[in-house]
């Protein structure tokens, strides 16, 4: 093992390799305990970089010889703070190219890591992203080296009758000793990180298409035989994939065959490996009977989400880690734009857009707040695992749709156009891709701003903008300044003004839209866009010929990743939350409403008061809930209190019991209040059709969801006793998971005693379904707490036959789901959560460290906790960093915590 914590690696230090990789023929005889792993390796010198030794990555490899041009070598070990790299001092001189071999065996049955060629219910799998490739062979394990692959796989016949890697299969056949092989060429060269292999028990659902181009193509997506009914979702999502890219950008399929492959033993959601993605089963594997309209837009976004990546990150890659924003902000992007346009209603859209910002807010902006927070494109990091974030992924996909809002749809399709034709088949960075969507629009505010714009990838942080609106009634006039900051982070105290565009419209107090004419600071510019782009630390904005005083509804559809700061009164936010024509910024003037109620309470003196919320705001809840016109999903989204979580983030000092105590009291407010309403909504949801998981009937059921929950909640405090029922009941009828579940968490939730028996009702029907059972644990683990019973729950459930804390999934359902969804059950005052979180941080290290860092970062915003929490959790994280047996992983995350 190397000594001491790794030193951080620092994007300014990049360097071309010294040696590219033209070909690799890799020949696998696969074994669970042993597989053997031949590398043949056409390299040359790099003769842009001074000469010198060639250096291959390598990790827990077993090396059995090196051969250069077919003759021994000289070559040593170094063994560095970061792993093993093989040095070959003496290679031809010249640029000639030369063969290399590499002979080495490693042991899958034994990668825990899930990182490198693992085993998973006796099927073999790999993962190479970002560095797992280097467990599988020595080799240059940067993606800026592109190789082109052929890959030939032995093993067992009865054992591993499908042997899959990427590209085309050229070759199969039988060998001795009841083996037989497969061989693998793929036709485009591809960094390390894409390579992919698969060997085990699989069946396949096929479906041959034509694409628009008139190309043929083989899908096919492999799992274990119980689960091919469980496929139709991903197929569909996978063609309606390749249709909406070619549609939208032009980009075609380039391969004659496309695969996906699930396994239930995956650190993440899913890898874009050339022409053979490896799912999570979560992402694949979705039935009506096992999965809710949750999993199912899942599916659809991840089968989407890989498949984009062919082009965006495939066919051009990223040039080194630092960049990985580069394919996966875009990506993300491009997956949330597919599923909006899936949308056949522009109100599902506009949930689909609530959705994402919902998630960014609640969990991006904490990161970018918190001990973790780093640039779009970072400049250090120590183990680079750690850095695929959220910020990355959702903040990176929000600069990539600013893009487009400051360059039109149009504009942006054309910027995609320039990038393929510039960088195909190329590594490249984040400012190539800016580039290249500025250079296709000459014409756009984005060009015109380019190298201020890319502060959106330099700097981190959260950025704040400060809105003051003044009536003047003479001049029938209204000024509104707009101000914007943004607080130090890590490593970065000052911060320079980033461009923001912000849409905006004026909302009259009856409901009326009113015209937008303006000039911007001091008259320079009239302006009379419903789009202004913030450059300067100050601008401001007067808006001519109004007669009354209007409402302002500022970043419209959230149109930058910031905060808006602006001190609405309440009329106004109901007037937005009643009017305005712009579904995010209504869906956030009720989000706005109950956070000032949420606020006020939490910050008030004494006991939390039985009514949080006033009157006003109770009726203007029980309207949006009565309203015909509105869609059910929109509904359900305003009727969902902001999270605790999110509460949290708006304090400088954050009590968790009290803030779950408030908004406990603010859920049984609404409950009690709306009562006959909720009832309403629910009997409204009833309706006989099939089940399809499609936006508007997900909204019915959501709604209908919400309703339970709500009438569950009301139920002891209003005596009622036949709503509990009638939930048990549905539990036990319903024809799909969505409702199901949404019955037993109501239950559950509210704490009844139907709770129980239909707790062991779930679990009996579904032993067989591992997602299923993975949605019981979490399900428990993310209960409200009671006094403290969660956690012995949880403790308890830890010893349940079905748990396991080597299965990712399994430790995200039950671990994950109380240390990071259980705030209340989690931040106890006896510290007994933290002890628990310590423990399984160090028991998860020693099996996962990169699923074991994601737990590290339960206590990330400790610093803000208030006594006695934030004591109990420095020592708890103390205690975690005295271990001296912690992975690169979790030292960077609790060394970054406690810094
Ligand atoms: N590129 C994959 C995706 O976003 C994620 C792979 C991450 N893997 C990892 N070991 N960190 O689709
Ligand atoms: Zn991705």
């Amino acid at each position: 093992m190397r000594e001491g914590p790794a030193t951080a690696i620092h994007r300014a230090d990049y360097q071309a390799p010294a040696y590219w990789i033209a070909t690799v023929e890799l020949c696998f005889d696969l074994d669970p305990a042993k597989t053997r792993v031949l590398n043949r390796m056409q390299l040359r010198r790099n003769p842009d970089v001074p000469a010198q030794a060639l250096r291959l990555d390598g990790e827990e490899l077993n090396l059995a010889r090196v051969l250069v041009n077919g003759q021994g070598t000289s070559f040593r070990m170094d063994t560095t703070e970061r792993g093993q790299q093989l040095v070959l001092e003496n290679l031809p001189e010249g640029d000639e190219p030369f063969t290399l071999e590499i002979f080495t065996t490693c042991c899958p049955a034994k990668n825990t890591k899930l990182m490198g060629l693992f085993v998973s219910q006796d099927t073999f799998f790999t993962q190479c992203e970002a560095e797992g490739f280097r467990r599988i062979t020595y080799f240059l394990d940067r993606p800026d080296v592109m190789a082109l692959y052929t890959v030939t796989l032995r093993a067992d016949r009865d054992k591993y009758p499908v042997l899959l890697s990427n590209g085309n299969l050229v070759e199969e056949g039988t060998l001795d000793d009841g083996r037989h092989f497969a061989k693998w060429v793929d036709p485009f060269k591809k960094p390390a990180y894409l390579f992919a292999l698969v060997a085990g028990k699989l069946v396949a659902r096929e479906q041959r298409i034509r694409s628009r181009a008139g190309n043929d193509h083989l899908l096919q997506i492999f799992v274990r035989r119980g689960d091919l009914d469980k496929t139709e979702h991903a197929m569909l999502s996978l063609m309606h994939s390749i249709a909406w890219d070619e549609a939208r950008f032009g980009l075609t399929l380039d391969l004659e065959r496309f695969m996906i492959v699930a396994t239930s033993d995956f650190n993440m959601g899913a890898m874009e490996n050339k022409g053979l993605n490896i799912f999570n089963t979560k992402y694949v594997l979705a039935s009506q009977a096992t999965a809710t309209d949750s999993d199912f837009s899942g599916v659809e976004s991840v089968v989407g989400h890989e498949y984009f990546h062919n082009w965006t990150g495939d066919r051009v890659t990223c040039r080194d880690w630092f960049q990985l924003s580069l394919k996966e902000g875009l990506t993300v992007f491009r997956d949330q734009e597919f599923s909006m346009d899936l949308c056949a209603e522009a109100s599902a859209r506009a949930v689909k857009r609530i959705e994402d910002v919902r998630v960014l807010r609640t969990v991006q902006f904490p990161e970018d707040a918190g001990p973790m927070a780093h640039p779009v494109r970072p400049d250090a990091y120590i183990e680079i695992s750690n850095f695929y974030t959220v910020t990355i992924y959702e903040k990176g996909a929000e600069v990539v749709r600013m893009m487009q809002t400051l360059v039109g749809r149009d504009g942006f399709a054309k910027g995609m156009t320039l990038y393929f034709e510039r960088h195909d088949g190329q590594a490249v960075t984040c400012d190539d891709f800016a580039q290249a969507i500025a250079d296709a629009n000459p014409q756009s505010h984005l060009a015109a701003l380019l190298p201020q714009f890319k502060r959106w990838y330099a700097q981190a942080g959260t950025p704040r903008v400060h809105a003051a609106g003044h009536y003047d009634a003479e001049n029938r006039s209204y000024t509104l300044t707009l101000s914007q900051s943004c607080p130090p982070t890590p490593d970065q105290p000052v911060k320079e003004p980033f461009v923001i565009p912000v849409a905006l419209g004026l909302v009259a107090a009856n409901g009326a839209a009113l015209p937008l004419q303006y000039t911007v600071d001091s008259g320079e510019t009239n302006a009379s866009e419903a789009l202004f782009t913030m450059t300067q630390a100050g601008h401001t904005l007067v808006f001519h010929g109004l007669d009354a005083e209007p409402v302002p509804s500022l970043l419209r559809g959230f149109s930058a990743p910031v905060i808006l700061d602006i001190e609405y009164s309440d009329a106004q936010l109901l007037t937005l939350l009643a009017h305005d024509s712009d579904p995010f910024n209504r869906w956030e003037a009720a989000q706005r409403l109950a956070l000032r109620h949420a606020l006020n309470a939490v910050s008030a003196e004494g006991d939390v008061p039985a009514q949080v919320l006033d009157g006003a705001f109770v009726e203007a809840m029980r309207a949006i809930l009565r309203e015909p016109a509105l869609d059910a999903a929109f509904k359900e989204l305003v009727l969902t209190l902001p999270s605790e979580g999110y509460i949290a983030e708006q304090l400088a000092v954050v009590d968790p019991q009290r803030i779950h105590a408030v908004r406990e009291a603010m859920r049984l407010q609404l409950a009690v209040a709306l009562q006959p309403d909720w009832a309403a909504a629910w009997e409204a949801s009833e309706h006989n059709g099939s089940y399809s998981p499609d936006p508007l009937s997900a909204g019915r059921r959501a709604l209908a969801g919400l309703a339970l929950v709500n009438l569950n909640l009301a139920a002891a405090p209003t005596g009622d006793t036949v709503w509990p029922g009638r939930t048990y009941q549905r539990f036990k009828d319903a024809d799909n998971m969505t409702d199901r579940a949404n019955a037993l968490s109501a239950l559950v939730g509210a704490g009844h005693e139907l709770a129980k028996p239909a707790l062991e009702r779930f679990h009996a029907l579904f032993t067989d379904e591992a997602l299923v059972i993975d949605k019981w644990f979490q399900m428990q683990a993310s209960a409200p707490d009671r006094g403290g019973d969660i956690l012995p729950l949880v403790k308890q459930l830890m010893k349940h036959p079905d748990f396991s804390i080597q299965n990712p999934n399994r430790a995200r359902s039950l671990v994950f789901a109380y240390c990071n969804g259980n705030p209340a059950g989690f931040h106890r005052a006896d510290g007994a959560g933290y002890a628990f979180w310590v423990e399984q941080v160090l028991a998860m290290d020693a099996i996962n460290p990169q699923v074991a860092a994601r737990l590290a970062r339960a206590l990330d915003r400790w610093k803000k906790l208030a006594a006695p929490y934030q004591a109990l959790a420095r020592e708890a994280i103390s205690r975690v960093a005295a271990s001296t047996s912690l992975s690169n992983d979790v030292r960077e995350v609790i060394t970054r915590a406690l810094a």
